[in-house]
């Protein structure tokens, strides 16, 4: 099977977690979260984790080149594994992110098949981080919603059976921090990977099955690029090596954004 290279990106709360979970177990790839991977450092108090906690615990971003270190480790084991690709929750944030997973993707002849926006407007996202729990193991890190996910037996985690926490970053002022973290830091990814031809933007509102149906149909649309025939505008992009036709055209998940960050 052809390596698959996904990144979720969208706003704190999108469910980029949970619909990469479910893209993962369909796909059989691992999913490599950087959120997840920083709270279980601070969990075991490595020295990555020491320094990630107070930006953890503030909604702030650490470091780029903390984050894309711990990317590439991550990176290299799943490769170890010989796995057929791996789907990137919560990386790249910011341009630097960006640029700097592309540079490492060249030398290793690779690159990102598509990049998928789950598109959801603010005042969604607040109410969801508002009812999530999470399952504290970091081997587990199961995440439920009170309304739309709810454990089977209450505050239990289904898998582990240790009991669910609120997040410490889901509480509102840190809510809000992180949401405008976002549209700073990390919005400015969609021009960019927009301009790349490797955007597709799905509406993260709907029932979760409903939600990934969007995603596993754009999922579906990948295609291995033809080097013989380059599709017209593509030029400057395969020149970047990511050239790669988007299913809803390059404008449609910036606009999109737009409208439901001015809406
Ligand atoms: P991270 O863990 O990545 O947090 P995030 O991006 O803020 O994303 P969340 O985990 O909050 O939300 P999600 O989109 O995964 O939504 P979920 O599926 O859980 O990062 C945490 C921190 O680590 C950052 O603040 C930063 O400090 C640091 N960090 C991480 N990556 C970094 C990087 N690259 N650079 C620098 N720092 C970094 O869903 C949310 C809730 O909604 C759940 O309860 C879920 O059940 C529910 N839900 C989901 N979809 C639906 C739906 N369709 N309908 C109803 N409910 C739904």
């Amino acid at each position: 099977m052809a390596e698959k290279r996904i990144v979720l990106l969208g706003p704190p709360g999108a469910g980029k977690g949970t619909q990469a979970q479910w893209l993962c177990d369909a796909m059989d790839i691992p999913h490599l979260a950087t959120g997840n991977i920083l709270r279980a450092a601070v969990a075991n108090n490595t020295p990555v984790g020491v320094m990630a906690k107070p930006y953890l615990e503030q909604g702030r971003l650490v470091p780029d080149d903390v984050v894309v270190g711990v990317v590439v480790e991550a990176i290299d084991e799943a490769k170890k594994n010989s796995l057929s690709g791996y789907v990137l929750d919560g990386f790249p944030r910011t341009l630097r992110q960006a640029e700097a997973l592309q540079k490492v993707l060249l030398k290793r002849k690779e690159k990102i098949d598509k990049v998928i926006l789950i598109n959801t407007p603010d005042a969604v996202v607040m109410e969801r981080l508002s009812q999530r729990r999470s399952c504290p193991d970091p081997l587990c890190g199961a995440v439920y919603n009170v309304k739309s996910k709810p454990p089977k037996v209450d505050n239990i985690c289904d898998l582990c059976g240790k009991p669910l926490v609120v997040r410490d970053d889901d509480r509102p002022e840190t809510i809000e921090a992180r949401q405008k973290q976002y549209w700073h830091d990390t919005a400015p990814l969609i021009d960019y990977y927009d301009r790349k031809g490797l955007l597709v933007e799905i509406p993260g509102e709907g029932p979760l099955y409903e939600v990934a149906g969007r995603i596993m149909e754009a999922v579906s649309k990948i295609k291995r690029p033809s080097f013989r025939k380059r599709p017209e505008g593509e030029a400057q992009a395969n020149k970047d090596g990511q050239g790669e036709e988007s299913a809803n055209g390059p404008q449609d998940g910036k606009e999109a954004a737009r409208e439901s960050k001015e809406g």
